[in-house]
């Protein structure tokens, strides 16, 4: 059963509408339209276009991750390659209910590189991540979560300092002024590429996290 239920629990998770969330949702589209023009960094001219977040306005949970891939830079939406389909498995182990949650990238253009068989992804440099801050601190400013749960720790640094150590630290509830609760856990795509390592069940690291993440979320809610 997904964990937004009813009345006070659904809230918590997506507001419940009324003019305080129209008004949200008219400044979240601005947001939007000004970050589809972005020129601010070189990844617009390669990119098919700005892969902005996704759901609700007034969700109580957003999700940060790295940049969008191929498959986001297509169709535009954040986390819907293979590293979106990990994550949608492990939301659903954990269960939350990825409609009322609010995902977005802390890089909002594909960073890609020419290789022979086409575009490859390639990490974001930090002139990148430096020139779309924006854009996620708007989210931010808008959203409002309750809690941020940076996945990887390219959003961990991003939001949580330069220094952040996220094996040390991930599945730790951590003081910060960008919300109230803020955990951080590995990235879906580190899970992936570790899928056959035989010293650590990643896969079950993210879930766990995620689960903590579900957690504060109905006590918050009790
Ligand atoms: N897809 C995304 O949208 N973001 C990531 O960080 C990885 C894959």
């Amino acid at each position: 059963m997904a964990f937004a239920l009813a009345g006070k629990r659904e809230r918590i998770i997506s507001g419940g509408g009324g003019p305080e969330v129209d008004d949200r949702r008219a400044r979240w589209e601005a947001v939007r339209l000004a970050a589809a023009g972005c020129q601010d960094c070189p990844l617009w001219e390669i990119g098919t276009q700005t892969v902005f977040g996704a759901g609700p306005v007034d969700a109580g949970i957003m999700f940060v991750g790295e940049a969008p891939g191929r498959l986001e830079d297509e169709s535009g939406q954040p986390f819907v390659g293979p590293a979106g389909q990990l994550f949608d498995r492990a939301l659903l182990d954990a269960q939350i209910d990825r409609s009322r949650v609010y995902v977005t990238n802390t890089v909002k253009h594909r960073p890609s590189v020419a290789s022979p068989g086409g575009r490859k992804n390639r990490a974001p440099k930090q002139s990148e991540i430096t020139a779309c801050a924006q854009w996620l601190d708007r989210e931010i400013a808008i959203i409002q979560p309750r809690i941020i749960c940076c996945l990887g720790a390219v959003a961990a640094k991003r939001l949580l300092g330069k220094d952040f150590a996220l094996m040390k630290r991930r599945g730790e509830w951590l003081e910060s002024d960008i919300a109230p609760h803020v955990l951080a856990t590995v990235h879906p795509s580190f899970v992936m590429l570790q899928r056959n390592s035989a010293e650590a069940d990643w896969y079950g690291v993210l879930v766990s996290d995620l689960v903590r993440v579900r957690d504060r979320s109905l006590e918050i809610m009790a």
